[in-house]
């Protein structure tokens, strides 16, 4: 934690506006808190206003935060929130994505044909990111945390899994398409920096959709998990680093530069994308 603070020591984020989705609980709330400490004008998003509120009083200034609601499991919705922060905050200096849903169950596709927990880890992420870069000016920094370099290519002929879908393949494929959506993203606009993270284990209300025979002994470990204030200061200290300031990086649990997997090749960055942009637009 010493190495965490004192990367923060350094950053004052006096006068940036921070955008955190999935920041009206555990680790976005996490980092939220460690963004506002560093003086940023902070925008919770979510779809839980009483939860954004609650967490906004506790925060120093709390009358330069706010909350946008918005429902990540629809593009849709991600696109008209888009917009409205646009005309609203004008510029996103930060952009943290924490957005997540933990599920045994099957695929559930939503009325725009995706399955629910895909659109939150990963497509209405690349959607978001595309429609905010135009908010974004150079030095402008993005983090998806969902599991850097943890994943692995399930199949490259059914991307979202439409015909492939299980609880592990989607658990596979969504880190993968962000580690390899950082990537193309820095190829693509090099003035702004992407991040990807793994956040380790997080002391969260994640595992309460889990059921109750995987809850529990999950629940057992909690005692070995990172608060999420701590994780917050892991996850700025990695992103926020003065000297990460160009490209994209892969970061661990103690915001840790962390090596790309083998099968993160630029061929199948390309082509990820590419299935990446038919869909969501
Ligand atoms: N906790 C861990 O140990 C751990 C470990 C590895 C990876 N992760 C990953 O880290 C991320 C954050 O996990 P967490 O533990 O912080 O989860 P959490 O405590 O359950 O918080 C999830 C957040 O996602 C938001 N969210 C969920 N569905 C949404 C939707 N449809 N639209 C908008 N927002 C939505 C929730 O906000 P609202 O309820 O307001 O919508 C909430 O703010 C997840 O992607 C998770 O997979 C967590």
């Amino acid at each position: 934690m010493n190495a965490a603070k004192s990367v923060l020591s350094k950053v004052d984020l006096t006068g940036k506006t921070a955008l955190v989705v999935g920041g009206t609980a555990g680790i976005g709330q996490g980092i939220a808190i460690q963004l506002a400490q560093l003086n940023a004008n902070v925008v919770l998003a979510g779809r839980n206003a009483k939860a954004a509120q609650d967490i906004i009083k506790g925060f120093p200034n709390s009358n330069s935060h706010s909350f946008e609601k918005v429902d990540f499991s629809l593009l849709k919705d991600t696109r008209r929130f888009a917009n409205e922060v646009k005309q609203k905050y004008k510029h996103v200096d930060y952009l943290v994505i924490t957005a997540g849903i933990m599920r045994m169950t099957g695929r559930q596709e939503t009325e725009e044909g995706i399955d629910d927990k895909m659109a939150v880890h990963y497509y209405s992420r690349a959607r978001l990111i595309l429609d905010l870069i135009p908010a974004m000016k150079k030095g402008s920094r993005v983090l998806s945390v969902l599991a850097a370099a943890q994943g692995s290519l399930v199949t490259e002929t059914d991307f979202d899994l439409k015909n492939s879908y299980s609880v592990y393949n989607a658990s596979q494929a969504c880190p993968l398409y962000n580690d390899l959506l950082v990537d193309k993203l820095s190829t693509l606009y090099p003035d702004v920096v992407f991040f990807h993270a793994l956040p380790g284990m997080v002391k969260t209300n994640l595992i309460e959709g889990l059921p109750w025979y995987l809850r529990i002994p999950t629940k057992l470990m909690t005692p070995f998990a990172t608060t999420i204030e701590d994780c917050g200061a892991y996850m700025c200290s990695g992103f926020l680093a003065p000297e990460r300031s160009s490209g994209y990086y892969l970061l661990g649990p103690k915001g840790e530069v962390v090596e790309k997997l083998k099968v993160h090749t630029d061929e199948l960055r390309d082509k990820v994308y590419q299935h990446t942009l038919d869909l969501i637009d």
